[in-house]
């Protein structure tokens, strides 16, 4: 059974009231009991977690680093400005699936530059709540590095 983590970053707690023209009006409490049902189907042990906090996620993905073999990550705005959380992911052994709700290529310059990108095992941008869905498909299909501490 592989076991995922979902990481959502800051501000993503606020979907459904937050900018609906770009990012629909999901919840995200609508998208978790959706990788829920997903993770049941697909045999995943899913752990989800919501953080505004940008030192928190560098923790998570630290006390995580043993327990998990995906992360699926949405770093929300520290997409563009988090060399700790890229540092944190490269720092680590489990492949990383970026998702954005939005096509982040699509929008303002300053989104179209992704510090976690590089450090990804693949990215999954602009099919809103299916971003999510699409990286736990990807996640059970994932080669996973030989050796699990
Ligand atoms: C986002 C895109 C980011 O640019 C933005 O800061 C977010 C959400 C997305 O899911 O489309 O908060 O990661």
């Amino acid at each position: 059974m592989r076991k995922v983590l979902v990481i959502h970053g800051p501000n993503l707690n606020l979907l459904g009231e937050r900018e609906p023209n770009i990012y629909g009006k999901v919840t995200l409490e609508e998208i978790n009991q959706d990788l829920q049902e997903g993770a049941r189907k697909n045999d995943i042990e899913l752990r989800i977690v919501q953080s505004n906090h940008e030192g928190e996620i560098v923790e998570t993905i630290q006390n995580s680093r043993h327990w998990a073999d995906v992360f699926i990550i949405n770093p929300a705005a520290y997409t563009h400005t988090s060399v700790a959380i890229r540092d944190a992911l490269s720092a680590v052994t489990v492949p990383t699936i970026e998702v954005h709700l939005s096509n982040i290529h699509a929008r303002e310059g300053f989104r179209q530059a992704s510090h976690v990108s590089p450090v990804a095992a693949g990215v999954i941008a602009g099919f809103g709540k299916n971003s999510y869905l699409l990286a736990l498909e990807a996640a059970t299909k994932i080669a996973l590095p030989e050796k699990k501490k």
